[in-house]
């Protein structure tokens, strides 16, 4: 079995049904303990770090697990974009990142953005299980649900006696605290502005009748081709009379770094997304293609 998600290649949403995921596994053994217990079940990671998502592969293929799936996004856009809604029975967050600074709360997993996608896509009466040692971060996340209407909560402290981590266990023995949330969906969540990107099923070139172009007035430029939509340029690349762009595409908050090319074709230049870029083929990459085309057309 393939344990990785190549949410870029994989048919969306994903067949899933009834299963289990965990946000920010780090070494993976929690979700490989599960995955052990419950041979006959789903389990699904995701981490928006490779450093994790290699260490649990490498230990799914040593000892042969074939019912954990992974892959490497920000929680968000993987709720987003890959599950099928009420389809998740239960989600695992173990010690997020509590982002203690006030502006850094819209990245905690339990903004009120995350818990609302989480909502749509679990079963009904599914729920969302956190653990933090982070007392701020158990009054946010408690704050952040209420808002949407839809989920019972209960707090509580797990006891020594639970099956625990080693650190867990020294933790409990030297008094420091440890929470348990339990979010449960009740109904259907409220519904609130959400980030969305939209996916296409092809990418189409750009023609441009030039015979040269100016590439250099858009490498290392940044540039705001709508609310929402920026694009930086770094380095460019000439070989012969083609060129190869890097740039970063910034949609929604969901980045992603590719690289675009203009080939000479004699009288036009054709602008593509390198074939050698792996991506999420969405509006916004199309929009940058348009814009950078365009501009092509103006500089010189
Ligand atoms: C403090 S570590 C905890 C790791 C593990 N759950 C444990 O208990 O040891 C938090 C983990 O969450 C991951 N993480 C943080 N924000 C995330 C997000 N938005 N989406 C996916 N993973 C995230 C981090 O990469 C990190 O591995």
């Amino acid at each position: 079995m393939q344990n990785y998600i190549d949410y870029r290649k994989a048919q969306k949403p994903l067949n899933f049904e009834n299963f289990t995921v965990e946000i920010g596994f780090g070494s993976g053994d929690f979700l490989i303990k599960l995955a052990e217990q419950n041979k006959d079940e789903i389990f699904f990671g995701i981490e928006k770090s490779w450093i994790p998502v290699n260490k649990l592969l490498k230990k799914c293929k040593l000892r042969k697990i074939n019912n954990i799936y992974c892959i490497r996004l920000d929680a968000y856009w993987a709720f987003q974009l890959l599950f099928k809604d009420k389809s998740v029975k239960k989600i695992i967050i173990n010690y997020p990142d509590p982002w203690f600074k006030k502006s850094h709360f819209k990245k905690r997993v339990t903004k009120r953005e995350n818990l609302f996608i989480y909502a749509k896509k679990l079963l009904p009466s599914g729920e969302i299980k956190i653990r933090t040692d982070d007392y701020p971060f158990v009054v946010f996340t408690l704050q952040e649900s209420e808002f949407l209407k839809c989920f019972s909560a209960t707090v509580s402290n797990p006891s020594i006696n639970e099956p625990l981590t080693k650190y867990e266990k020294k933790w409990l023995s030297i008094g420091k605290n440890i929470w348990d949330i339990v979010l449960k969906k009740e109904k259907e969540p409220e519904s609130i502005e959400i980030k969305q990107i939209m996916e296409v099923k092809e990418l189409f070139p750009l023609k441009i009748c030039k015979g040269e172009l100016n590439i250099n007035a858009i490498s290392h430029k940044e540039f705001r081709i709508e609310d929402d939509l920026y694009l930086r340029c770094f380095s460019v690349w000439q070989r012969e009379q083609d060129y190869a762009l890097e740039v970063v595409l910034l949609e929604k908050d969901f980045l992603q770094a590719f690289f675009i090319t203009a080939k000479n074709k004699g009288e036009y230049f054709i602008i593509d997304v390198s074939k050698f870029s792996e991506i999420l083929k969405t509006e916004g990459v199309q929009k940058a293609l348009n814009f950078l085309a365009k501009l092509f057309m103006e500089v010189l």
